[in-house]
């Protein structure tokens, strides 16, 4: 194989790999968000993912005054941090996450900071104790209507048995 060969390989293999991302987390248009807002879900429901994928769909990027949901529920994502919306956030007028259905134990401090618009979270149905909720993870959302945070380790030790999540937990 010459080397120009063994480069379209590698780009015909990049290329596949960034529509395979794409197309698990498809975009739907002009859905109506919790708050009212009109623009493009970003779907990546039950992908099994713990972090954002890295591609993010140029529409989200081209998309003028139009808003953007995030469905994130339904995955491994632990521990939201201030790099978890970092990416998107320069792209895209966020104003809702959903992220019910996670294994999420932790907020830190900025993790929603960029997010100045957020008006709807979900983060239902995960692991979260108070103590590991910093004093400033939800600072900055002055936005912010709608927050569902109950199904959570907020009464003591009552630890789910079933990390499947099994409905009516
Ligand atoms: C995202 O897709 C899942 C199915 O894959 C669906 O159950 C869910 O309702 C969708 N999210 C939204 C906000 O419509
Ligand atoms: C996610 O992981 C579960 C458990 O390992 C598996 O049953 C399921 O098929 C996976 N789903 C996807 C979309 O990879
Ligand atoms: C976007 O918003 C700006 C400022 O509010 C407005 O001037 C412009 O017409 C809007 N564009 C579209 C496509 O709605
Ligand atoms: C969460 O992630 C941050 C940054 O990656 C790391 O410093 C911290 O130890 C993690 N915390 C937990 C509880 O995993
Ligand atoms: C983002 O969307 C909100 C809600 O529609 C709107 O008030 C705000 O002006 C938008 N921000 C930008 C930078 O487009
Ligand atoms: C989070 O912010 C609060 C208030 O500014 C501060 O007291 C705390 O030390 C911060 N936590 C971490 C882990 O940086």
């Amino acid at each position: 194989m010459t080397c120009k060969q063994r480069f379209s390989l590698i780009l015909a293999f990049c290329y596949s790999a960034l529509l395979l991302m794409t197309e698990n987390c498809p975009l739907s248009h002009k859905i109506v968000d919790d708050c009212g807002n009109v623009g493009l879900l970003w779907n990546c429901s039950g992908l099994n993912i713990s972090k954002l994928p890295t591609a993010i769909p140029s529409e989200l990027d081209e998309l003028e005054n139009g808003t953007v949901t995030l469905d994130l529920s339904f995955n491994l994502f632990s521990n939201l941090t201030e790099e978890t919306f970092q990416q998107i956030a320069a792209y895209s007028n966020v104003t809702s996450v959903i992220l019910h259905h996670n294994y999420i134990t932790k907020i830190e401090n900025k993790t929603f900071r960029k997010l100045s618009n957020l008006c709807s979270l979900d983060v239902s149905f995960t692991l979260l104790e108070k103590s590991k909720i910093d004093a400033d993870a939800f600072s900055n959302l002055d936005n912010l209507k709608i927050l569902r945070i109950h199904r959570n380790n907020f009464q003591g030790p009552k630890i789910i048995s079933n990390p499947q999540y099994k409905h009516g937990i």
